[in-house]
């Protein structure tokens, strides 16, 4: 397969603080891919490594069949930094201009590229009023046509629709299929889950600087058996035989959620309930989203 990303043992230290940790990551060409963590996890470490504005530590990587830092795949590269802040002195159109000359896009190309992109993120005809005036969508919009300068192969968003209302979201979500549908890879850094799970073919989960599970979006959502069970006169009993049989489970009211990873385990969750003097109302199979399997792996929630 052609990668678009490949990472090995990439590492960033920040003195003796870990930013990231030998990531292993081999992100295919076209995709879009979702990199997910929770606050603090390196995600943006990773992609400022990737993007050249932090030296790794340790370790390689290739962008595009290339190592980091060549100057021509610089230039197929977008970049949305996390917290987007550029120069609110400047128009909407004032600052495409500059960063379409960091790019080194000029004459003719340059005017064309700039409205192309205005239109795309929807500030056609804002693009003389200033970046201070901007709402903070308006001016996450501004940073996402700056990444979509370059009609780039390669485009890293760090949580592109922080600021954004539902609608925002929306056009932006349209916006990354399109740019996937002429191509372009996307590696995309959320907190939303429900907005990866959307728009993602592949995910992986970063914690504490290090990659603990890199997968098919649908390979995900299919690999654990989530199962619900409405339980009466449930007890201590009942709940030791659930956990022994289940990977992890939880408790809200008389309601178990249990995850399994066989379909041999269903049965065997009903008769520990039956068997120990419980009453089962209810059993039911449900869809495992990605925020449960995120909760999971990332180990947010009480057993
Ligand atoms: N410039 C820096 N100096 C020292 N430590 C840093 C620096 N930047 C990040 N870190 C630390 O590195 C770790 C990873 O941070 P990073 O910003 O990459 O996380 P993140 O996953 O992007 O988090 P968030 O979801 O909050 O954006 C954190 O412990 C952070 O405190
Ligand atoms: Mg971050």
């Amino acid at each position: 397969m052609d990668f678009a990303i490949e990472t090995i043992n990439l590492t960033k230290k920040y003195g003796s603080k870990a930013g990231c940790t030998d990531v292993c990551l081999r992100v295919p060409r076209g995709q879009i891919f979702g990199f997910l963590g929770p606050n603090g996890a390196g995600k943006s470490t990773l992609v400022k490594m990737l993007v050249g504005l932090l030296y790794p530590t340790s370790g390689q990587a290739k962008l595009l069949g290339y190592p980091l830092n060549n100057i021509k795949i610089k230039k197929k590269l977008g970049f949305l930094p996390e917290n987007f802040r550029y120069h609110d002195w400047l128009t909407c159109h004032q600052l495409l201009e500059f960063h379409s000359k960091l790019y080194g896009i000029n004459g003719p190309e340059r005017n064309k590229r700039i409205s192309a992109v205005l239109e795309t993120v929807g500030l056609a005809g804002k693009e003389h009023q200033k970046i201070r005036t901007f709402s903070k969508g308006m001016q996450q919009r501004a940073g996402l046509a700056c990444a979509l300068l370059p009609d780039p192969e390669l485009i890293f968003l760090d949580e592109p629709t922080s600021a954004l209302d539902p609608l925002g979201r929306l056009e932006v979500r349209r916006i990354l299929l399109q740019l996937k549908a002429r191509g372009t890879t996307v590696f995309l850094n959320s907190h939303l889950l429900s907005e990866v799970e959307m728009v993602c073919d592949t995910v992986a989960f970063i914690k504490d600087g290090r990659i603990i599970r890199q997968d098919s979006l649908e390979h995900i959502q299919s690999s654990e058996i989530k199962m619900e069970l409405t339980i009466g006169k449930i007890n201590d009993t009942v709940k030791q035989a659930l956990s022994n049989i289940a990977l992890s489970s939880y408790i809200e009211g008389d309601i178990v959620t249990a995850f399994v990873n066989s379909e041999d385990d269903i049965p065997r969750l009903a008769e520990a309930v039956i068997n120990n003097g419980a009453q089962l109302y209810e059993m039911t199979r449900k869809r495992s989203s990605l925020e449960e399997t995120f909760i999971e792996l990332t180990g947010g929630v009480d057993n």
